[in-house]
């Protein structure tokens, strides 16, 4: 079974609405036809002019977070149902960055994946240790509890659909990639575990992604790796770079 590969950026708190269209007409010719999906998850106030920019071509515009609630007094906050009106495709959960700043939990996050689905949303749902847990050789105990935790409830055919993006906390934005070995390694293992928590073909179709101070120069070792279906950018998704990467 051949998975699609996926190239997503993650833009993080960067980019004006005005940056955006800006970005976007760039971007659109340089991963015109490109092999891998090509997904850019943009601040909330840039969705809608990144949809309209976006239109017509290959790139899809996903959000950085959602609330888990349809509606109501939660200032700030936006629901599944706006993403989906405003024409979003897929939104990433649980990056370390909010589960850190904004004390987002793995209860809280199995309650917004449940919503995504719900809305047809595709969530790109971010695990990974922090380097005192690699120290302490419990990367796996602790990245197999995140995932039960926030799969909890969640069928066999939502986790077929869905993305998991590995991400090491200690890779993230500090320039200091994981190995091809490591990646794959742990990738292998979040392979395992959703096999042992569903079955074979689930494992087989769900894609998994690498995310941590990728660049042009290592993606392409990192995304053939055998577990590697592609991976979250951030800081170079910022930069031409990102189409480089998209066709590596
Ligand atoms: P960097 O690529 O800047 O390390 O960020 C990775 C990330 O957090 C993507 O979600």
């Amino acid at each position: 079974m051949s998975r699609k590969r996926i190239v997503a950026g993650n833009w993080k708190m960067n980019m004006t609405p005005a940056e955006t269209v800006a970005f976007i007409a760039k971007l659109k010719p340089e991963v015109d036809g490109a092999e891998t999906d090509v997904v850019m998850c943009v601040p909330a106030i840039d969705i809608v002019p990144a949809i309209t920019a976006s239109r017509g071509t290959n790139i899809v515009i996903g959000a950085q977070n959602m609330h888990y609630e349809e509606s109501g007094a939660y200032t700030g906050e936006i629901s599944p149902s706006m993403l989906v009106d405003a024409g979003v495709k897929c939104v990433i959960l649980g990056h370390s960055e909010r589960r850190e700043y904004n004390h987002e939990t793995d209860d809280m996050l199995n309650k917004k994946l449940k919503k995504a689905f719900e809305h047809g949303l595709t969530p790109i749902l971010c695990c990974g240790e922090t380097l005192k847990q690699r120290e302490m050789d419990i990367t796996g105990d602790f990245i197999r509890m995140q995932l039960k935790s926030d799969l909890a409830g969640i069928s066999e055919i939502d986790v077929q659909n869905m993305v998991i993006a590995y991400e090491p906390i200690w890779a993230i934005g500090t320039g200091e990639t994981a190995t091809a070995e490591q990646a794959e390694e742990v990738c292998g293992l979040i392979r395992n575990c959703i096999e042992e928590m569903y079955d074979e073909d689930t494992a087989e179709m769900v894609r998994i992604i690498y995310g941590g101070s990728v660049n042009a120069g290592n993606a392409a070792q990192l995304f053939s790796q055998p577990d590697i279906d592609g991976g979250l950018i951030g800081g170079a998704s910022l930069k031409p770079e990102f189409a480089k990467i998209v066709n590596c």
